[in-house]
This record gives C-alpha cells, sequence and structure tokens, in this order.
C-alpha cells in the first residue's frame, strides 16, 4: 500500500459537534452566556435559539446510531460547561450522570471519547467575575447586537481558577474512560469574536481588553493540563486552534510581512507559547502599540504576569487542527508605532484570494493544498508530537431532492480534497492521527444561527427529523475502507 493512497489501519476517523449547537434541553442547564447573548435583538441571525437544537440531550441514541452508521471509531463531542456547572463552581450530579451515561454507551459500541471542556458555553454566572481590567464603557458595536461593558468571563483571571474546577468535576467523573482531551476550543475565535468585535457570546467589544481575554483563555489550559495530568500522566490533552494559513497576497517583501504579522495574530500568538516560546516578539510589539493607542490604564505587562508562560507552556500532547480556509493579506501604510495610518487595527489588511476561487455557500475558499502546508509547518515549527485534524468541514446548503436524499456533492469533493492534502502532508513526514469531520449533522452555527449547514446528516428543524447526506454514505465508505473512494455515492436520476 502506498502511503499516500491510504490511511492507517489505526487511524482516528470521527465527527465533531459541541454541546451548546446541538443538545438543546437548555431548561435543565444554567445560564450560558450563548443563553443570554441569543436573547439579545439582532444577534443572531434568523433569530435561533439554543432551546431546542438537534434535540441530541433527550435523544443521545439517535446520535449513537449515527456514528455507528457512519462507522467512525472516535467522536469528539463537548460536555456543556454551563450544564455541568449551573453556578460557575458547583458541579451538577445530574447532569454529569447524563454524560457518565454517554461515554459508558460510546464505549458499548466501541466508540473512543475525545471530549472538549470548554466550546464556548461558559455559565453566564462567570460574568460576575471581576478584575483590574474592568471598565463600564460599553464597545463599539461591529454588527448585531449592542455589546456589553467589558468585564467579567475571561477578563477576569478568576476565571482561570473556575474552568479548572469544571475540568476537576468532568475528569473525577469520566477521566477513567475518557483518555483525550480537548481543554480550550479556538482561542482567537473567542478573543476576537466574543470580547474584541462582540459577534459572538458574551458580546463584548474591547480591541485593547480583547488581548486580556485571550491570555486567560490560555492560562485556563494551563490549568485544566495541569489538572487532567494529575489525575492521569499518560492523558492527551490538546487545545483546537482555529488555523487559518496566511499568505501573501503578492510576492513583495510588503505583502509578505504583513501576511507574516498577521499570522502572528491569528496562529503563533496561540501556538508558540504552548510549545514553550512564550508569546511572539514580533505579535507582542504590536498589542503594546495597540495598548498604547487605546489609552487603556494597563500594559501586557500587567496582564502577561511572570511565570504565567510557563504555566500555558508544554502542556499539549497533539495539536488539535480546526481547519477551514486560509487568509490572504496585503501590506498598508504605518505610522512610526507600527500601526497603521488608515484606520484599521492591525498593521495588515485581509484582502482574500483573488479571481475565480472555489467557495463554500458563505464565500469561504476552498483551498485545500493550504491545510497540507498547514500540517507541515506545525510538523516543521512545532515538532508537534501527534496532529488530529479536530474540525473540518463544508458548508453547504444542500436540502432534500426528489429522491428525499441530500446530493452534497460538493461537499464529498471538500471532504475529498481534504482528505488528500492529509495524506499528501502524512507522505512528507507530518504526524497526523485523525480526522473528525465538522459535523456530525446540521446545527446551530452561533451568530449565523441555523441557517449554515455543516452536517453529514441534514437535521430538518420543523420535523425533527434526519437525513444522512450523500457525504455521509461517502464518509462511511472512507472510515470502511481507510482509503478515498474513487467515485461518489450513485443519483438515481430523476423523471
Ligand atoms: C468553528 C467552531 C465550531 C463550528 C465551526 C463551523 O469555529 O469551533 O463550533 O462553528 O467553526
Amino acid at each position: 500500500m502506498s502511503a499516500n493512497t491510504s490511511f492507517p489501519p489505526d487511524f482516528l476517523w470521527g465527527v465533531a459537534t459541541s454541546a451548546y449547537q446541538i443538545e438543546g434541553r437548555r431548561d435543565l442547564a444554567g445560564e450560558s452566556i450563548w443563553d443570554e447573548f441569543t436573547r439579545r435583538p439582532g444577534a443572531i441571525e434568523g433569530g435561533g435559539t439554543g432551546a431546542r437544537a438537534c434535540e441530541s440531550f433527550d435523544n443521545p441514541e439517535r446520535d449513537i446510531a449515527h456514528l455507528k452508521e457512519l462507522g467512525v471509531n472516535t467522536y469528539r463531542f463537548s460536555v456543556g460547561w454551563s450544564r455541568i456547572m449551573p453556578d460557575g463552581h458547583t458541579p451538577n450530579q445530574a447532569a454529569l450522570d447524563h454524560y457518565d451515561r454517554f461515554v459508558d454507551r460510546l464505549g458499548e459500541e466501541g466508540i473512543t471519547p475525545l471530549v472538549t471542556l470548554n466550546h464556548w458555553d461558559m455559565p453566564e454566572a462567570l460574568m460576575s467575575l471581576r478584575g483590574p481590567f474592568d471598565t463600564d464603557e460599553p464597545g463599539r458595536q461591529v454588527a448585531g447586537a449592542k455589546p456589553r461593558p467589558a468585564r467579567g468571563g475571561w477578563l477576569s483571571r478568576d476565571c482561570v481558577g473556575a474552568f479548572a474546577k469544571h475540568t476537576e468535576a468532568v475528569a473525577g467523573r469520566l477521566g477513567d474512560r475518557v483518555n483525550t482531551w480537548v481543554t480550550q476550543c479556538e482561542p482567537w475565535v473567542v478573543q476576537l469574536l466574543g470580547y474584541q468585535l462582540g459577534i459572538h457570546a458574551p458580546g463584548i467589544a474591547d480591541l485593547a481588553r480583547s488581548v486580556v481575554a485571550g491570555h486567560h483563555f490560555m492560562l485556563g489550559h494551563g490549568a485544566a493540563a495541569d489538572v487532567l495530568h494529575g489525575l492521569n500522566p499518560n492523558a492527551q490533552v490538546g487545545t483546537t486552534p482555529s488555523l487559518y494559513p496566511c499568505y501573501p497576497a503578492t510576492d513583495t517583501p510588503e505583502d509578505r510581512a504583513a501576511a507574516w504579522g498577521s499570522d502572528g495574530y491569528v496562529n503563533r500568538w496561540f501556538l508558540d507559547p504552548q510549545f514553550g516560546k512564550g508569546y511572539p516578539a514580533d505579535m507582542r510589539a504590536i498589542w503594546e502599540a495597540v495598548l498604547r493607542r487605546q489609552s487603556v490604564p494597563f500594559a501586557l505587562d500587567d496582564v502577561i504576569l511572570p511565570g504565567d508562560e510557563d504555566a500555558i507552556a508544554h502542556r499539549a500532547d497533539f495539536i488539535g487542527v480546526n481547519f477551514y480556509t486560509r487568509r490572504v493579506l496585503a501590506a498598508v501604510p504605518t505610522g512610526p508605532d507600527g500601526l497603521p495610518t488608515d484606520g484599521r487595527d492591525f498593521p495588515w489588511a485581509v484582502v482574500g484570494p483573488q479571481g475565480d476561487v472555489s467557495r463554500n455557500d458563505d464565500s469561504w475558499e476552498v483551498v485545500p493544498s493550504a491545510l497540507t502546508d498547514l500540517l507541515l509547518r506545525l510538523h516543521n515549527d512545532y515538532n508537534a508530537p501527534r496532529l488530529i485534524i479536530t474540525e473540518n468541514g463544508g458548508l453547504y446548503g444542500d436540502g432534500l431532492t426528489h429522491d428525499g436524499r441530500v446530493h452534497d456533492n460538493r461537499r464529498i469533493a471538500y471532504l475529498r480534497t481534504h482528505l488528500q492534502a492529509i495524506l499528501d502532508a502524512r507522505a512528507q513526514g507530518a504526524r497526523v492521527d485523525g480526522y473528525m469531520c465538522w459535523s456530525l449533522l446540521d446545527n446551530f452555527e452561533w451568530a449565523m444561527g441555523y441557517r449554515p449547514r455543516f452536517g453529514l446528516y441534514h437535521h430538518d428543524y420543523a420535523t425533527n427529523t434526519r437525513t444522512l447526506k450523500d457525504s455521509g454514505i461517502f464518509y462511511a465508505e472512507v472510515t470502511r475502507t481507510n482509503k478515498i473512494p474513487p467515485t461518489d455515492p450513485p443519483i438515481t436520476p430523476y423523471g
């Protein structure tokens, strides 16, 4: 068998979901920042909430049946933080019982759990935490809901301890059967959308303070990893950063510098400290300049305290790679402080790809070669012990057609090309151990509500019915053969 046509027999084949996006039954959970956020006028496209979602909480057996039909050996799901710690501090045994039973059921079916501790549904109670960086000022509104004042949640260092308590509760209950853990999901997205732009919960829009939230979020990873390794030194622990490879729009030194700068903001800021390199100096200088320009009463040294970088470093046993698309960047004019003079926040412009490129239904460029580049880069720059693709998938809105099926051939093409990209990276040495497709089923896509569909199963929200898409049939063939099938599932012609 040639190295670049098939996956090894022990490859982790899985799908990914998160609690708030699929579970529903928010009446049985504590208030989460997403419950609060979804009530705010304008926050969610179409006005959706997590109240019902895909009704997975009430019917976990249906999800398990899907996992079996897909033939996956791994399931990445998250435990609802606000469900387990309704008041932010005290574990709810009934919620732990639910996940306890679920993990048992996965075990009975021979499916390995890969558990995310924080996939964004933080208890709203933790928004009352306070810290020295708080302000009463509402942030600048970018889109959607009116921002709330920048205080609470990850802006407070006390959130780190609260997250460690949640981790203790979950690992104490599930740690005898769960070995692979994701502490924090997508630090950059939480920092950017949750605290800088206010378009995700908790809806804070404060550029300078977003770096505070991002740092505490990374300290949360360190603290949770210590809890997990303390309970089980062999536990496999990582984060799932949203990694966007950054490419220059042209080959000029200016555009190349812009791409490298953006890489510092999006990727290196969260990867370097995990791998013992500390926060990257170039991006540190940019953040310091941003804080000065914003005239906030603190500097980066007040936020990143002595010992903090050590508390984040060398705890990752794998990198969970969430990959959807890339960024293409161009230079912008800058002043003596290194910041742009044209009103932008950072010294680069996201210009996107030139020309007619393949795109998903939300115009994100489909660029599998960037995944190969990314995996090789993680292998080379971080000597990543293990790489697991923890999210990757296609946003395509195909619905049921004449034959009652969903012929989502664009999602199949997306999977086909991205799986090939992984084989290419493996052939060049990258240690990629697994692939978790986002997502098992269509679900609540955060601020975009229920419009975007990423699932291998179609979920009809009006009737709560599910349909296996052609991409699911294709993926089941992948998991069965460890190969990329040469042909797509057949379609019976209409008429
Ligand atoms: C990622 C999130 C995941 C889902 C996908 C499409 O940013 O982690 O919950 O929304 O994007």
